[in-house]
């Protein structure tokens, strides 16, 4: 079993700003990452539709002998994470904006959380906001069409800068100065947004801190593997394949994209 692959999977692309964080965590571990891009966006599916696809993704990597399974996704996991977790018996990993961290760091008291719908209007976010939100304020803003462009691979045209500025500017003009990138697409519009901001702004994602629980959970459960060699990475994507190698290649630098069985 320590041998076994970690599965991972996202609604399309997105969590491959997470399987980079995992790949430096881990490096000896083969790891199985799925883009749901024929489904993206999830933000504006309901929690049904979500967890269907987000069972049946777990079920395929499962098939492939994941010992593990990440969410790499912050609106599966919010709709999703209970029923998979009740399902199936082995470490099973997700995310949350970053609300916490952001709290601390921020010095104007004023906090920004880019995600997407799906996210906020859930009950984990709102829980997140009750534990950790009370002493700062805490502006939401949900980004329909964000997520589309990164999947398009399009992280840097006027249609991707304008729409971002459109979300940014009103969480700027209420002076936060701390932004949550609270879906993992956004991660790729960094630069992007950075020039947006134009400094002064600190900007949070979880990539980091789920790699380094990843590695905790597969720890504690015994599963870290024993090879010294680095791991294979194994891509697939449920979407179009010549977009989803074209993609992939701009952001992960390989075009090894395999088509989801159906
Ligand atoms: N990467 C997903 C997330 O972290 C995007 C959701 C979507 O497909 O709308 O929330």
């Amino acid at each position: 079993m320590n041998d076994a692959p970690i599965g991972i999977f996202d609604s399309g692309v997105g969590g491959l700003s997470v399987l980079r964080h995992i790949q430096e965590e881990l490096p000896h571990e083969n790891l199985l990452y799925v883009a749901d891009s024929a489904h993206a966006p999830y933000g504006g599916k309901s929690p049904r539709e979500i967890q269907a696809r987000s069972t049946a993704l777990t079920e395929f990597l499962v098939g492939r002998g994941a010992k593990a399974i990440v969410v790499a996704c912050n609106t599966a996991t919010a709709a999703a994470i209970g029923l998979l977790r009740e399902r199936y018996q082995l470490p099973v990993i997700g995310m949350e904006p970053a609300v916490k961290p952001a709290v601390t760091a921020t010095r104007s008291g004023v906090v920004g959380v880019l995600a997407t719908t799906g996210t906020l209007k859930s009950a984990q976010f709102a829980a997140l906001l009750e534990s950790y939100g009370k002493n700062v304020r805490v502006v939401t803003q949900g980004c329909p069409g964000l997520v589309e462009c990164v999947e398009r691979g399009e992280l840097d045209t006027s249609e991707t800068r304008e729409l971002l500025s459109h979300y940014i500017e009103p969480l700027l003009a209420e002076g936060a100065d701390t932004l949550v990138l609270g879906c993992t697409h956004y991660p790729f519009l960094k630069p992007l947004i950075e020039e947006l901001v134009d400094g002064g702004v600190a900007l949070i994602d979880t990539g980091a801190a789920v790699a380094r629980q990843v590695r905790r959970r597969i720890e504690e459960a015994g599963l870290a593997t024993r090879s010294l060699t680095s791991g294979q990475i194994r891509l697939w994507t449920s979407g179009d394949l010549a977009q989803g190698r074209r993609v992939m290649e701009a952001l992960w630098k390989t075009a090894m994209v395999e088509p989801l069985p159906t």
